[in-house]
């Protein structure tokens, strides 16, 4: 039987989606830019089934429950009744705050829509997959990609090759699985946070003024926009009820350190998603003293240094 296998580089935002505009149809209520990260990768391999769909991580049959909005969607779009089979690997911690459903995701829709339609538009993938997760619409274009508000598909920004030297350290702080989803995180920040609305209505500028840092390479600019988009972020979990608190004291002690290493001339930005681990983008100047700093400060923390990636491969 046709087997289709695809890997795909998780999609780390610079500037971050978080909240829905449209709950039932996942679509993004920020606009978001990403960079795919080339040193982790989902390789999934996707078939049709002769009876029901299944989905396998790392060798484990995972509750289809997760999925079946998803398989729904992908067979009405693809106008198809199969079923499908996928069997998922990555060689990152999963479920972790490292972007794991963007390139899960991603590898899924871009697998199953193959198997279905050969001819396929990458923007029609990406439409797909977002129906699994936004930030797994970004995933299938390679460098910087932008996911707008209100979009139905990603779109392709600026090559990998636009910015050669720029490097993302990936400190892994804790790599278990979080207790709290991203998905049920964003619901609960966009039902119950006061500062939701704030957080709404000042992501968008942050996204425009990143297009320009990001085509003008100005890292002291884009780094400065990353930082107030995740704290922001952030703010509408802290203020959440009840709270939401991802970060870990590790966590907290790698902002500071990216703060001094700043205040001593040394272009350390730091970001962070819906887990404990802390990215920090830099150039690859930088990179040795930076991952030295860190390293002293955690010997025993596992640091993984990451290129911007190309698109997926099939
Ligand atoms: O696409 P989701 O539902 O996994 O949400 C992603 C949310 C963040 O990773 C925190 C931000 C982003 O834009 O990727």
């Amino acid at each position: 039987m046709k087997t289709i296998t695809v890997r795909v580089s998780p999609s780390l935002a610079l500037i971050k989606y978080w909240g829905k505009a449209n709950t039932e149809e996942n679509i993004p209520a920020t606009s978001s830019l990403a960079v795919n990260l080339e040193s982790f990768y989902t390789q999934t391999a996707v078939k049709f089934a002769t009876d029901y769909d299944q989905v396998a991580i790392n060798g484990v049959q995972v509750p289809i429950e997760r999925y079946q909005s998803f398989f729904h969607h992908i067979r009405r779009n693809l106008a198809t009744d199969r079923m499908f089979h996928a069997e998922s690997r990555s060689n990152f911690p999963v479920a972790a705050g490292l972007a794991s459903s963007s390139s899960g995701f991603a590898a899924l829709a871009y697998g199953c829509a193959k198997l279905v339609n050969g001819d396929i538009s990458m923007k029609e993938v990406s439409n797909l997959a977002r129906l699994g997760s936004a930030s797994a619409s970004r995933a299938l274009f390679g460098g910087f990609t932008l996911l707008r508000r209100g979009a139905r598909s990603a779109e392709p920004f600026l090559g990998e090759e636009h910015w050669p030297e720029l490097r993302i350290i990936v400190a892994i702080v804790r790599p278990e699985a979080k207790k709290i989803s991203s998905r049920g995180a964003m619901e609960m920040a966009r039902i119950t946070s006061p500062y939701y609305s704030s957080w709404l209505s000042t992501s968008e500028k942050l996204f425009r003024e990143s297009l320009d840092a990001c085509r003008d390479k100005n890292l002291e600019k884009l780094g400065e926009l990353m930082r107030t988009s995740y704290l922001g972020m952030f703010s509408t979990m802290f203020t959440s009820q009840p709270p939401i608190f991802y970060w870990e004291p590790e966590s907290v002690q790698l902002i500071k350190i990216c703060e001094e290493l700043r205040q001593k001339g040394v272009a350390a930005w730091e970001t962070m998603d819906a887990g404990p681990q802390v990215k920090i983008l830099c150039v690859e100047n930088d990179l040795k003293t930076i991952q030295e700093t860190v390293q002293d400060a955690f010997p025993q923390m596992q640091l993984v240094i990451s290129r911007l990636a190309g698109g997926p491969t099939l």
